[in-house]
Parts: C-alpha cells; structure tokens; sequence
C-alpha cells in the first residue's frame, strides 16, 4: 500500500487544535479528509475555517471515537488509507480529578478506534503521544529511548496506549504505526484564522500569555523562579504547530515503505524558559504581559527538551519556525479572534 495524493485520510479530533492545523496540510497536499470529532473540546467551526484556508471540502462526522457503529460507517462509507489519531482529552489536572473520565475517553476511544480499523483492513496509524510519556526525566535533552513513567493519569494514558499499540504490533506486523512524542506545541496557521482555542481558564502558558495580551485575563501566574534553571523559571522546548504537523507528513510517508512501529520525538531540541517566552510574546504583540510569580504547579519539571535528531535522521524531519514567529502567529489568531471560535 502506498499514500498518494488523493488517497482518503481519517483525522479523529480533526476539530481540535492540531488536528484542524492537521487538516489545512493535507487539503493542501491533496488527500482528501474525513474528520470524526465529537466536539467535547472544540467548535465546527474551526473546520469551515480550516476549508476557507484551503479552499477545499473535507467531510465532518460529528461522532465519538468509542461509538463502533460510528466508526464502522466512516470505515464502510469511506476508503480510508490511514488515521491520524488526534481525539482525546488532555487536561493535565482534570485528569486527576476524573481519572476514568480520561480511562474511558482516551483508552476505550483508542480500542474502539483500532478494532475499526482492524475490521476495515486499515492498518497505518498516526497516534498523537507526548512528551509526557517521560515523566521525570533525568537526562536532557531527552531520546526515545530514555525511561518512561506517568506523573498523572492524563499522562498513564497516553503511557498505556503507546504499549497497546506496542502489543498490536507484536501481535500482527503488518501494522504500521507512528508513535509522535510531541513536546509544547504553540502557535497557530499564519493566516490567523484558526489557533488554540482553551473553552475554559488555559491551563498552558502560551494560550494564557495571549489571552493576557488580548485583555481577558489580566496577569500570567509564573509557576515558580526557584528551579535550577538560568533564570529559575521553567524551560520547556515549544514548537509550532505547523512544524508539529508537518512531522504528521513525514512520518505518514515513514510508514509507506514497509510494516512497522516506529517513535520520534517531536520537538525543536531548543528550550525557553517562562520568561524568556513571555518576553518573546511582548516582542510580537508590542504589549507588556503582567505577571505575579507563584508557587511551582505540582507535577512540574524543571527542564524538558526533545532531542529531535531521530526525527530528522528517519523521517527528514526538523523544525523550521523560532519562538518569535510561533509567538507572532499565536497573537495574529488571537488578536482576530479575541474570543476565538466564538468571537
Ligand atoms: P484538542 O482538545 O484541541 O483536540 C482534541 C479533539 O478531540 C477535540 O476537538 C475534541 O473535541 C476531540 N475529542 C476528544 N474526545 C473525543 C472522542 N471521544 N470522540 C471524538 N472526538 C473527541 O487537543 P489538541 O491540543 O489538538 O491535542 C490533540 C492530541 O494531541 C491529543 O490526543 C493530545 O493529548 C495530544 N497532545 C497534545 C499536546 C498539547 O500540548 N496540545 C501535547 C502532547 C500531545
Ligand atoms: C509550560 C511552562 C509551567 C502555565 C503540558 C502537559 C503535557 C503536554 C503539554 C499534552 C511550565 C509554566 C504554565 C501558567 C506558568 N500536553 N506555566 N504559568 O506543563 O510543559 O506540558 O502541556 O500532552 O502533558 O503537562 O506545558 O504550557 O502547561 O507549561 O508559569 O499559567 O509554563 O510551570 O514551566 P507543560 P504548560
């Protein structure tokens, strides 16, 4: 099997940030799209947002990803080649409170997604995992085959549906799998039509810097200046969502050559530190960011950044775009769309 142009891609939680980011790259690179999104944490709009971008239709399934009859009609309706698997919940604190909440939606939903998929033949799955899969790492910059843990049952599941998918493989080889570690993803499409769009108080920083900077809140807490970081604040390594997606791209065409599983970190192997990305925020938006420095956020680490070289080697993948441009094209969404897809 082979993924040309105009072969049919299924993106679950299409509507969502990434996935819709997803949706605008392969448009314009020629497949054709189905989205199964069941709106939970997104609008429909960013999916006629994301056609106005392209200039061409996608088909929209509003449905869950653990509904099999669902899940079967887009598999009979539709020749799908391959799924790109975006839809989950990813609130870090949420999860704590409602472990089985995130236990159903994001493991059920997984199960329900490759017993599909098994039952339509369709066996090349993109599965959106993250950086979080290394708990508390010990060494930087991090490698795939650096320790894995979970500090939060959010975290646990993507852990959990990584090994699922791992059993899959060694159970039937003829799979082909892409597990993506995503580290911070910011930003949004340089149009500014469609971005991050928190429904509630951002629980990320740079969704909160820019709702400082556009006026609906009015100061960033900054989680803690005592960690042994240069300037004491936490360093993450943020990477543009355009990048992110486009490493989706590459690890699609990973996946033509033969069956296999396959990890990458995705990342830009660069980190910043909390003020060093407010001061990149002010940069783009002209605007100073109050802010009140707090207690740490528990589960946090001091220190995260990928080591992206794997990436780059197997997939002929990097990043392209800096802090200040993921920071200026995340103020150009929000600044038009003050209140995101409900402004
Ligand atoms: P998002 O919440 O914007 O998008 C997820 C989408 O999935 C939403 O549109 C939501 O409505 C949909 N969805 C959730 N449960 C569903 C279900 N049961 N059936 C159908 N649709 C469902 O999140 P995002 O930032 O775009 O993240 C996409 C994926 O990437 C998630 O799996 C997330 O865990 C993972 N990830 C995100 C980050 C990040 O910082 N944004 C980092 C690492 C990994
Ligand atoms: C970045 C830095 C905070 C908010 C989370 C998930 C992870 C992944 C990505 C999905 C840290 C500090 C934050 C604020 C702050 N998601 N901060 N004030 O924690 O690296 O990762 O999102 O897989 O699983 O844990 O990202 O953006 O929340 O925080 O000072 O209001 O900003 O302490 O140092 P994090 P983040």
């Amino acid at each position: 099997m082979s993924i040309q142009q105009k072969q049919t891609i299924l993106v679950t939680g299409g509507c969502g940030y990434i996935g819709s980011h997803m949706c605008v790259e392969l448009l314009s690179a020629g497949y054709d799209v189905v989205v199964l999104d069941n709106l939970s944490n997104s609008s429909a709009a960013s999916i006629e947002a994301v056609q106005r971008i392209t200039q061409k239709p996608l088909t929209f399934v509003q449905g869950d990803i653990r509904d099999a009859n669902c899940l079967q009609a887009i598999f009979t309706n539709h020749d799908i080649q391959a799924v790109l698997h975006f839809a989950g919940l990813k609130a870090v604190g949420e999860s704590t409170e409602l472990p089985v909440k995130y236990y159903d939606n994001n493991m059920n939903g997984t199960l329900r997604l490759v017993e599909a998929m098994t039952t339509a033949s369709c066996k090349t799955l993109v599965f959106s995992s993250s950086a979080t899969v290394y708990g508390l790492p010990d060494k930087m910059p991090i490698t795939e085959d650096a320790d894995t843990g979970a500090t939060n049952p959010y975290g646990r599941t993507k852990l959990m549906v990584e090994e699922v998918l791992k059993d899959l493989y060694t159970a039937d080889p003829t799979w082909r799998i892409s597990l993506l570690r995503y580290f911070n993803p910011v930003g949004a499409h340089a149009t500014g039509e469609i971005g991050e769009d928190p429904n509630d108080i951002p629980n990320n920083l740079m969704p909160f810097i820019a709702q400082v900077a556009v006026g609906r809140r009015d100061k960033l807490s900054v989680y803690g200046d005592d960690y042994p970081t240069p300037d004491g604040t936490g360093v993450r390594d943020y990477i543009h969502v355009v990048d992110l997606v486009r490493g989706h791209m590459k690890a699609l065409e990973f996946l033509q050559d033969e069956p296999k599983l396959a990890i990458h970190n995705l990342g830009t192997g660069n980190g910043y530190s909390v003020l060093e990305a407010v001061q990149a925020f002010e940069r783009a938006c002209g605007i100073t960011i109050p802010y009140q420095i707090t207690g740490r956020r528990p589960g946090d680490v001091a220190v995260s950044y990928a080591d992206p070289t794997k990436a780059k080697e197997e997939l002929g993948w990097e990043a392209q775009y800096n802090l200040d441009r993921m920071c200026e094209d995340a103020w150009r969404w929000q600044s038009q769309y003050p209140n995101g897809f409900n402004t």
